[in-house]
Order: C-alpha cells, then sequence, then structure tokens
C-alpha cells in the first residue's frame, strides 16, 4: 500500500509541470461573477488575439477547455463590452449556438454558450471594445520616447472580462498559452514566460504553466527593452527608463532570496518589472512572473522600493494562494503587506521596517476615522455584493489585514507564526481560498490545541467585526519620535532653517509632512524654501505636500501640481489632491479644468473615480 501511494505521488509530483487546473468547487459563490464554475469549469486558455492600435481594438480568438463537471448543456463566460462575432465546441471547431444575458451594473454580461456532456473545448471569436475598462492606449505623446505607442491591462479585480472572455472570478485557474501580434516595431509582454527580445515580424508566444485566475490576466505592447539585474530578475522599460529602473530595482534579485527564505521556493522561473508610463493607474500590479510597476517609484534614491518587495510578496500571497472572491481580498493584501514588510526588515533592518510600520498604521487610523469605527466596511470579511470591488476596497485588507497578522504573529510567536505561513502556502499552493478555510488552518495548525488562542488573539472581532480591537499591537519609531520632537520645537518657534539636515529620508519626509499642525501661507513658504517639497523628486513626497499647498492656496506649487496632474496617473497620489481641491468653489474651478485635459491620460481606474470626485 506505501508502495503504491509512493508511486501515485511520484505520478502527481511528474505531472505538476503541467497539471490541469485544480479548480475545486467554490466554497462560496463569487458575488462579482456571472459564470457558474461549479457546473462547467475552465482549465485551459489557448489565447490568440492581434493589437490593433488603429481600432483600439484586441481581438482573436479565445479556445477554453472546459471541463463539464455536471453535464450542463451550457457554460458561462463572463464579458464586458466584448463584441463575440462566432463561437465553435471541439478542437474541429463544430458549430454551436450562444445567446448574451442582460447587462448588469458593473458586472457586464453572461455569455452563454451551448455545450455538450463530452465537451472539452470551446473557441470564442471576439473583439474588445475600444472602452475596454482593462485596457489603457496610449498616444506616443504620452510615453517617455515619444515616438511610439503603448498598450497596457489592468485586469484586477474584475476587468479581465473586458479584454477576453474568461471565468472572471479569483476562485477559477487555469494555466495559459498565447500568441499575440502587434506592429512589428513593438514588444509584447505578459503574465507569463516572456521575451528579452523584439522579433522581427510582431508575432510574440507566451507560456503560464501555472494555473492562475483571470486577474492576473496582463498584457503590454510598446517600444521595451530589457535589462537583467541577477540570473532570475530584470527589468522591462522603454529604452529611455531601463537603465534608471534597473538602478533603482538593483536589489530585486535579494529580495526574491529573502523571500524564499521566509516563506519558501519562489515557485514562478523568473521575476521581472515592467515599468510602465506614468499613467498607470496603480503602484503596482503583481502580474506573474512580470509585476507592472508606475514609474513613479523611480525616486532615484531607491526609498520607494519597498513596492516591488509587496508586488514580489504577492508571488505567494495572491498569485500561490489567492483570496476565493473580493470579498475575502485581506488575504491577499493584508498577508502580502505583512509579507512585505518582513522582506524590508530582512534586506533593509528593523529600523526602517518600523517606520513603514509606524507610517501604515497612520493608514489605518486615518482609514478608520474618515468611515468610522462602526462601519461594516471596516470588518476583514466584506460584503461587496452589488458594488464594484474596485470603488469599495480601500486600506482595510491593507493595514487592517496586517495588524490582525501582526497581532497573530504575537500570540503565537515569531517562529511559530513563520514555520505557520510557510506549511500554509505549500499545503495550499494554487489553490483559491477563502476566510472561513485561512482560519480553520489557524486552528489546526498554529493554536495547536490552545483552545484559548482564538480569544486571546480576538480573532472573531478582528475578522468579522468593524473597527479596530483592544489587542492591537502597538508600534512605535525612534527615527519618528525625534521627528516628533523637531515638529513640536518648531510650532514653538517656527525655526525652519536647518531642519532638512534633520529630516531627510522619504519615510521621515512624509512623516513629517503628515505630522505638521495646521500651517498657513508663511509656513508654507518656509518649509518650501528649506526642502524644496514642490520640487521634489519623490511622487509620494509630492502627493502629500501639494495637497497641503492646495489646502492653502500655495499659488507657487500650483504649475507643478498642474504637471503632476497632466502625467501622473496613478490614482493613490493624485485622487487626493482632486478631493482636497473640491473643497473651495475657486480651487474646484481649477482642478476641473486641469481635469479636462488630463482625464485623456488617465486609465479608466482612475478617471472613472475621479469623475465621481468632480462632479
Ligand atoms: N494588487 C494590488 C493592486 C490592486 C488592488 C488592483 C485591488 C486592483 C484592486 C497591488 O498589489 C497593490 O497593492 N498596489 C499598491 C502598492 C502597494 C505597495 C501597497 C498600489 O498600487 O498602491
Ligand atoms: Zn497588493
Amino acid at each position: 500500500m506505501k508502495k503504491l501511494l509512493f508511486v501515485l505521488s511520484a505520478v502527481s509530483l511528474f505531472a505538476c509541470k503541467q497539471k490541469p487546473a485544480d479548480n475545486a468547487a467554490a466554497a462560496e459563490k463569487d458575488p462579482h461573477s456571472l459564470a457558474d464554475p461549479s457546473k462547467a469549469v475552465v482549465q485551459h486558455l489557448d489565447l490568440d488575439i492581434k493589437v490593433d492600435f488603429a481600432t483600439k481594438e484586441i481581438g482573436g480568438k479565445a479556445s477554453w477547455t472546459v471541463k463539464n463537471i455536471t453535464g450542463a448543456d451550457s457554460v458561462i463566460f463572463d464579458t464586458w463590452k466584448l463584441n463575440v462575432q462566432k463561437v465553435t465546441i471541439g478542437r474541429e471547431e463544430r458549430p454551436t449556438t450562444f445567446s448574451f444575458g442582460d447587462e448588469v451594473p458593473v458586472l457586464g454580461r453572461a455569455l452563454r454558450v451551448k455545450i455538450d456532456t463530452g465537451t472539452s473545448v470551446v473557441n470564442i471569436y471576439y473583439t474588445s471594445s475600444p472602452d475596454a475598462g482593462a485596457v489603457q492606449w496610449l498616444t506616443a505623446q504620452q510615453t517617455a520616447g515619444k515616438q511610439k505607442p503603448f498598450l497596457f491591462t489592468q485586469s484586477e479585480p474584475i476587468l479581465a472580462r473586458s479584454w477576453i472572455p474568461c471565468q472572471d472570478g479569483p476562485g477559477v485557474r487555469f494555466t495559459y498559452n498565447a500568441t499575440v501580434t502587434v506592429p512589428s516595431d513593438l514588444m509584447a509582454v505578459m503574465s507569463a514566460e516572456n521575451p528579452q527580445q523584439k522579433t522581427a515580424d510582431g508575432v510574440y508566444h507566451f507560456k503560464q504553466s501555472h494555473a492562475i485566475p483571470s486577474y492576473l490576466l496582463a498584457l503590454a505592447v510598446g517600444d521595451l527593452a530589457f535589462k537583467a539585474i541577477d540570473a532570475r530578475t530584470g527589468v522591462y522599460a522603454e529604452p529611455s527608463v531601463v537603465n534608471k529602473a534597473a538602478w533603482e530595482f538593483a536589489d530585486m534579485g535579494k529580495m526574491v532570496d529573502a523571500a524564499e527564505k521566509l516563506y519558501g521556493p519562489y515557485r514562478w522561473g523568473r521575476y521581472d518589472v515592467l515599468v510602465l508610463p506614468p499613467s498607470f493607474p496603480y503602484g503596482g500590479m503583481e502580474n506573474p512572473n512580470l509585476t507592472f510597476a508606475t514609474p513613479t517609484v523611480i525616486a532615484g534614491d531607491r526609498s520607494l522600493v519597498s513596492l516591488i518587495a509587496h508586488e514580489l510578496a504577492h508571488s505567494w500571497s495572491g498569485n500561490l494562494v489567492t483570496n476565493a472572491n473580493w470579498n475575502n481580498m485581506w488575504l491577499n493584501e493584508g498577508f502580502t503587506t505583512y509579507f512585505e514588510r518582513r522582506i524590508v526588515e530582512a534586506l533593509y533592518g528593523k529600523d526602517e521596517a518600523k517606520m513603514q510600520e509606524v507610517l501604515g498604521r497612520q493608514v489605518l487610523d486615518k482609514t478608520i476615522a474618515e468611515m468610522g469605527a462602526t462601519n461594516p466596511d471596516s470588518r476583514l470579511k466584506v460584503d461587496f455584493t452589488g458594488r464594484d470591488p474596485d470603488q469599495a476596497t480601500g486600506q482595510i485588507a491593507y493595514e487592517k489585514g496586517y495588524a490582525f497578522l501582526r497581532t497573530l504573529e504575537e500570540t503565537a510567536g515569531r517562529e511559530k507564526f513563520d514555520a505557520f505561513l510557510k506549511k500554509n502556502f505549500d499545503d495550499h499552493a494554487f489553490q483559491s481560498r477563502n476566510t472561513e478555510q485561512f482560519l480553520a488552518d489557524v486552528n489546526k495548525d498554529l493554536a495547536g490545541g490552545d483552545t484559548s488562542f482564538a480569544r486571546k488573539a480576538m480573532i472573531q472581532q478582528w475578522v468579522y467585526e468593524p473597527g479596530i480591537p483592544s489587542n492591537i499591537p502597538s508600534v512605535s519609531s525612534a527615527a519618528f519620535n525625534t521627528i516628533d520632537t523637531l515638529i513640536s520645537k518648531w510650532t514653538a518657534d517656527k525655526q525652519t532653517a536647518g531642519l532638512h539636515q534633520k529630516i531627510k529620508s522619504a519615510n521621515e519626509l512624509l512623516y513629517f509632512l503628515t505630522h505638521l499642525p495646521e500651517v498657513n501661507i508663511t509656513d508654507m513658504t518656509a518649509l518650501d524654501k528649506e526642502f524644496g517639497f514642490t520640487n521634489s523628486g519623490n511622487a509620494e513626497v509630492q502627493s502629500k505636500w501639494y495637497v497641503l499647498s492646495i489646502r492653502n492656496s500655495y499659488k507657487p506649487a500650483y504649475p507643478k501640481i498642474e504637471q503632476f496632474l497632466g502625467s501622473v496617473g496613478r490614482r493613490k497620489l493624485i485622487v487626493p489632491l482632486y478631493k482636497e481641491a473640491v473643497k473651495n468653489p475657486e480651487n474646484k474651478q481649477w482642478a476641473t479644468t486641469i481635469y479636462k485635459k488630463a482625464r485623456l491620460n488617465y486609465h479608466p481606474v482612475t478617471y472613472n473615480t475621479v469623475d465621481e470626485v468632480l462632479k
């Protein structure tokens, strides 16, 4: 018997290289997908598409390998403004029929394809809409090089369906191969094994041999160059950016090593970063094998590289073990924030990690204060049913999730907690999981029979109740305490000269800017003279300073703010500026004028949010 088991597991280990996706029946129905994967589920995608910059369309054929679990007479895909020309079944492409359901706000339309009990392949011929929510088409003018157009996608959380018909929920996993045809002077890259050079004909082949959820489907096309950092890491960017990027991210290889040491092997092969044009709506996106990143993290002094640690950490928390649906998003983002700070600690030391922890706590406190401590959206396990999960998610998943995991760490002890996490990633690699499954693991593998553990850690309150439980670990940073003292002194004497010699690092500057008492124009002028905030090269610092500038109508900063809003599309950095501007009619008028032009430079993710702010 033992022998047979051994043989079986050897066989399955062997098969692991290209095993079909394991889509164990999702424990809870995904409220943000119209598909029904419990009846017929996808396992693999063969994609053959062409990117047309003239019509702003991505189109071609998506061939899905499906498993008809219940012998259903149809299989359902999510779509958003997709134009479907034809659907066939089987490798031999037999004709079949298909129909669209009614348009559901936020979710799009269900595409129902008729299948037989034995159907294993469905071929969908389609084109995306020019205003597909995932896709941003950039003109040459909007790129660093100004010569060639650019395109990138952002699929998380539910935008993949706007450029590929798919079962668009994180509880469904599949492998993929893709052939992508682009203009022959451009290069294509995806969330997969990637080329390092342009091809002569603009045809690129990709392979993702690990089962991923649809929100990790990603494509970028542009005038790209590659530069290696070490044997398994490197950067892609426009030629004029690639060297700066490689310098800024020189520690990427060390980050992967540190991460592996913490929580087990990096299982994806290469780890590269693609630096996008500044309109990328996020700081970073953890597309497998190829993190997509904003150029605003290139500060010139490596001060913002924790963002790379964050996206890399998603290669475990998120990409390897995935939230079952977006109500469990804290499993992705909370774990990743915890993991990110552990990588930072391993590479840059405890003091640096503590500063980031304090800044994070500040964000948490502010978020709770703004939303109200009884707001149900401040629970870790949330209910975003009927809402756009992208507009609904804030910092709770990140920072309350982080604080909860720190609580578990303190309750169990770091050594036990680390062993638990490592085992958890291992046990559930390439699976999608929900909060309840995770808590069962805590009970089984972390509490280890201690029946008082859950009570001590206040697990119930942390996960299912709004606000912050009383056992939240306290945080402090010696460097920041020094700044508190400096601020008190400055508040009393308003002596600005010499301050910038004492407050230097990006973390310290950010702390300083967010802990100043109310300032007036005279203060702003003096601070700007001392620190040069208006002309800062650090986008995080700029964003904070520009909010203060707008609040105080500090006009010397306005031309720079206009420039910032006109080029940077990273939502987190610019939305606070618009929000501040609408508080006063004159500023609102000014911001509205800027936005008229700037909107053309933003990705749908960003302009949908700013539209709401300015309406
Ligand atoms: N996965 C997120 C981005 C995301 C979250 C996209 C939810 C859509 C919906 C990514 O890993 C992330 O968290 N990015 C952060 C940076 C990070 C350092 C906190 C960002 O973009 O600001
Ligand atoms: Zn993240």
